[in-house]
């Protein structure tokens, strides 16, 4: 994916769905339809500031039989590196801005005999495609959401419509939580799980998943974190043969990009493999951010994911 393939798209409506989340349409700028895509998939929103450029990935939240238009939801991070306050305090109905094509790295497995959704926060959004994809498919699912409040419940009288009777939402206000014991110990054999959300959610479901027995295959997670900052760096690309410099507050993808030379992305979120880079020369040690990489290929070195990790060193030279 680079910015050549991206779509021009113009904001079509913005709403406040709750204190900190804005929910977003956008319609392509000389209408007709978007490209069709399937529940779980993402695009990444480019956005162009005067100093910079984001490019973050926000999960699709409208139906795929509706092509007319995207929906996404935005949630406002206090520890914005721009692109979220980009989004909420510039943005406005009529705005234009470049979307890539979707991407599906959350779809739903095709063999799973029921399906398990699992959602906290904003992390709701992934869901709402695939729910709108569930509803005529005829195998069983149930959809668990976990929010801090009520006025934090994003998107809950359309989840109702699309889930009657198979919802259930968790107040944490109302000292209400998902029981992941019985959950994951209670299910079919065919049964996929799904969880989108903070990370201490993703993990607890990942490990009561391998506790409980479920294969790996079955288990499936997405999770959209900004890249870690750190200390500033130089790397050297040799085969462009540019210096470029990478500041704590942005990636090693960003950096490269803002230099001018493209690397390969789908997730942006060390998770797909798709912008893994060789490392060729290395004085010092790689700061590996992803969840692609094995233990043993990060220990190694060969390689890295340039969207999430960074690097401590004295010099670093990739192919590139
Ligand atoms: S773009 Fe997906 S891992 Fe880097």
């Amino acid at each position: 994916m680079n910015d050549a393939q991206t779509i021009a798209v113009k904001v079509a409506a913005i709403e406040q769905v709750t204190p900190l989340i804005k929910h977003f349409t956008l319609e392509p700028i000389d209408g007709g339809e978007l490209p069709a895509f399937s529940g779980g998939s993402h695009v990444i929103v480019v956005m162009r500031t005067e100093t910079r450029i984001h490019r973050n990935p926000y999960s699709l939240l409208s139906s795929p039989k509706r092509l007319g238009a995207y929906e996404i939801g935005v949630r406002r991070m206090e520890e914005s590196r721009g692109g979220s306050h980009f989004m909420h305090d510039t943005l406005q109905v009529g705005s234009a801005l470049e979307i890539a094509h979707p991407v599906n790295l959350f779809g739903l497995a095709k063999n799973a005999r029921k399906h398990v959704l699992i959602a906290g926060g904003v992390g709701i959004t992934p869901f709402l495609a695939q729910l709108a994809d569930l509803r005529d498919a005829g195998v069983p699912y149930e959809m668990h959401y976990s929010v801090r409040s009520p006025e934090h419940a994003a998107f809950s009288n359309r989840l109702r419509e699309l889930a009657p009777n198979r919802l259930s939402i968790y107040y944490d206000s109302q000292n209400q939580a998902i029981d992941f014991d019985r959950l994951l110990s209670t299910q079919p054999l065919g049964t996929h799980v799904y969880v989108c959300g903070p990370a201490g959610m993703i993990e607890r479901v990942k490990t009561g998943a391998r506790d409980y027995g479920w294969p790996s295959s079955h288990v499936h997670w997405e999770q959209f974190s900004a890249p870690p900052t750190g200390a500033a760096f130089d790397v050297f690309l040799a085969r462009t043969k540019l210096t470029v410099h990478v500041p704590p507050d942005r990636s090693l993808l960003e950096s490269i990009e803002a230099a001018g030379v493209e690397v390969p992305y789908l997730c942006r979120g060390g998770v797909c493999g798709f912008c893994r880079t060789r490392v060729l020369e290395l004085d010092g040690e790689l700061v590996h951010n992803d969840h692609f990489l094995s233990d043993a290929e990060k220990a190694k070195g060969a390689s890295v994911m340039p969207c999430v990790s960074r690097a401590r060193c004295k010099s670093l030279v990739l192919d590139l």
